[in-house]
């Protein structure tokens, strides 16, 4: 019997211990410093004004049913600190400036990309992550930032999946909900903030939403991590987005059996002149702006019903209800037309060795504009690039995002298609198929187009868009193309010094990385600092507090291809061996393509 009680005290202990642990992490995420900036510099990009409507209008997206108000009044676990505090999120990547304040835009003085939105007919704000928060970069060099509007964030917001190190976006704000809701002072704290004069009448009511909203989060990070739906860390600067939508529109919303293993995160492409693609994704996979954008808003977390309160699926009109807001959707797609890509700052980064750069220039023509320079064509009133695409085994670079994307299948037949009436809508498969469609094994990227399409038809009803105004708020009259190359495209290169790391995931550091042979890139490095190197053209990668390690061996971060190395052009080596001095010369004229400096080399 002794033995007993000593193992029952063990065993008790034991457990006591496993839960200080958790709550030490909970309470502790390991997180960046982030140490503020002296000063944010803009650029010349475009006016303040378009930056203020990029930065904060809704798209309509929710992050699982938050109020923004209950979002701008949570505590941390064990302190009466603000969880959104700008400096506290700061710490996750989001991009905030020195001593910002709130304004009507962004009465919670939140960060870049933190909106709110309201439903026609209901009174809840929801905090609405808008397309700012992931295509906004920053740059740190000498204690200033330099604000990149339309390039790659460094943020860890998307993971879903519980860690130990905690250092997750969406790990610590479970654990703000959680203490909030389980501790009764935080809560009365909480509740009397939110509410104000209207405590007594409805904090019972807010319990009940606030737990509703808990749950969901609960729910996704469990089913996340016991399905192992995620197995390769995306950390900073990454989400594995076609992952991630197909699991959220096809797992979620309509059965298990269609979850699929997302292990190929890609990293936030920049926007600038991205409206003149012929082709967009990094496997140039869609063509239409709008259903782009929708079929964006969805896998954030736009509201979607594929059936009614019966589990019938919805049928004609009433398909598919969603809280996108294509108005603003267009708004946002309209200013982005008018960003311009990044200048180099000489007073901020260096003064440019312009004999160097126009010897760059040369090396330019002869090695890289072959595939960086697309042919232009006018197309209406829109100058078209058309991009070039390198299949998978030419580029030579992780297979896994493109692969994913072609050979995933879901099973949609509970949707209860019409083949027929599919072929009526304005979808463009490419090639067109010989064949009926397989609803039980459509791939994302049909499977999503025709989603995207019931519920632009639905929302442009909704919101009064006439036939005339149409082909502009789908964009340029383009279809919904639908194409899935097992490839991957190359871009026009103006601006990209300022949007490391590169490749399609992100697994090269710096340019001058990028133009060595992979057995001189690094094979693991940190990520999640902001730090500049204006030399090599990245961000630095040496350990530091709380940084993430970024693996290169990970399925999904391989650093292989789009290789310049002596020998035969195969397995992704794509062009002869670039000296030392040449790569320099590459990247100084790298810094000035397409600015105001390429036009005064010698
Ligand atoms: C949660 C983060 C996130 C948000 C919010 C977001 N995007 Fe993206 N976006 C991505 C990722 C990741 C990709 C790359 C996906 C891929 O190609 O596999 C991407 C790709 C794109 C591309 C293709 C660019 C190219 O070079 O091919 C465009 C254009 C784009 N997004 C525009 C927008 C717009 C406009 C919004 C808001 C309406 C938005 N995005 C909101 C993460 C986001
Ligand atoms: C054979 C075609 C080809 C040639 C030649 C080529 N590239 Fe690329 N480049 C690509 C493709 C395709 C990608 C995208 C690969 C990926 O994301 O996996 C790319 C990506 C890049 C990127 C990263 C873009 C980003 O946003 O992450 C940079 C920078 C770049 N190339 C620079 C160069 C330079 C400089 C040269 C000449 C020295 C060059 N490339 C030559 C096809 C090419």
């Amino acid at each position: 019997m002794r033995l007993f009680y000593r193992l029952l005290i063990l065993i008790v202990a034991l457990l006591g211990l496993c839960l200080a642990v958790v709550l030490y992490y909970v309470a502790n995420p390991k997180l960046p410093s982030g140490t503020p900036a002296q000063q944010v510099h803009y650029l010349e990009q475009w006016s303040a004004n378009d930056r203020q409507t990029y930065y904060f209008t809704p798209q309509g997206t929710q992050v699982k049913g938050l109020r923004y108000d209950w979002f701008t009044a949570l505590e941390l676990p064990f302190s009466q600190q603000r969880f959104a505090a700008p400096e506290y999120l700061a710490r996750f990547g989001f991009l905030i400036d020195p001593d910002q304040k709130a304004t009507p835009n962004n009465p919670g003085n939140l960060p870049v990309g933190f909106a709110r939105h309201q439903n026609p007919g209901s009174p809840d704000q929801f905090l609405d992550i808008t397309c700012a928060a992931c295509h906004t970069g920053e740059l740190r060099f000498n204690g200033q930032a330099i604000r990149i509007d339309g390039g790659s964030a460094q943020h860890v917001l998307p993971s879903s999946v519980p860690t130990l190190r905690g250092g997750s976006f969406g790990q610590a704000l479970v654990a703000s909900l959680a203490s909030t809701y389980y501790n009764p002072w935080k809560f009365e704290r909480f509740a009397r903030n939110v509410l104000g004069p209207d405590y007594d009448a409805r904090h019972q009511q807010l319990r009940q939403d606030f737990k509703k909203s808990l749950d969901t989060f609960l729910k996704v990070a469990w089913n996340d991590t016991h399905r192992g739906l995620y197995p390769t860390q995306e950390g900073p600067g990454r989400t594995d987005a076609f992952g991630r939508i197909a699991n959220a529109s096809f797992g979620d919303a309509i059965s298990p059996s269609n979850y699929r293993v997302a292990n190929a995160p890609v990293d936030y492409p920049q926007l600038w002149d991205m409206w003149t693609f012929d082709w967009v994704q990094w496997n140039g996979s869609a063509q239409q702006p709008m259903a782009r954008n929708i079929g964006e808003a969805l896998g954030v977390g736009a509201t979607l019903n594929f059936f009614d309160e019966n589990r019938q699926p919805l049928r004609g009109e009433d398909r598919y209800p969603s809280s996108v807001r294509v108005r603003d959707l267009h708004l946002i797609e309209e200013t982005l037309q008018r960003l311009k890509p990044p200048a180099w700052p000489e007073e901020l980064l260096g003064a440019i060795d312009k004999p160097l750069a126009a010897r760059g220039r040369g090396l330019f023509a002869e090695n890289c504009a072959g595939c960086h320079v697309p042919k232009v064509t006018q197309e209406g009133e829109r100058w078209v690039q058309h991009l070039h695409m390198l299949p998978v085994e030419i580029i030579g670079t992780d297979p896994t995002a493109a692969n994913n994307i072609a050979n995933h299948r879901f099973d949609l037949t509970a949707l209860q298609w019409d083949p027929a009436e599919l072929q009526n809508m304005e979808v463009k498969l490419h090639p067109k198929p010989t064949e009926p469609l397989d609803l039980s094994q459509l791939s994302v990227a049909k499977g999503l187009a025709y989603v995207t399409a019931f519920v632009e038809n639905r929302a442009y009803r909704e919101a009064n868009i006439t036939a005339q105004e149409k082909p502009q708020f789908d964009g340029f009259g383009l279809p919904i193309g639908v194409r899935e190359k097992v490839a991957y495209k190359a871009r026009p290169l103006a601006g990209v010094w300022a949007t490391a790391p590169f490749l399609h995931n992100g697994s090269v550091p710096s340019i001058y990385q990028l133009l060595s042979p992979q057995d001189e890139r690094a094979t693991t490095f940190y990520r999640g600092t902001f730090e500049y190197d204006p030399r090599h053209l990245g961000y630095r990668t040496e350990a530091f507090t709380n940084g993430f390690l970024f693996d290169t061996r990970i399925t999904g971060n391989r650093n292989s291809g789009h290789e310049f190395r002596a020998g035969e052009r195969r397995n992704g080596v794509i062009g002869r061996l670039l000296q030392p001095e040449e790569r320099w010369a590459l990247l100084e004229y790298l810094k000035v393509l397409g600015g105001p400096l390429e036009k005064q080399l010698p």
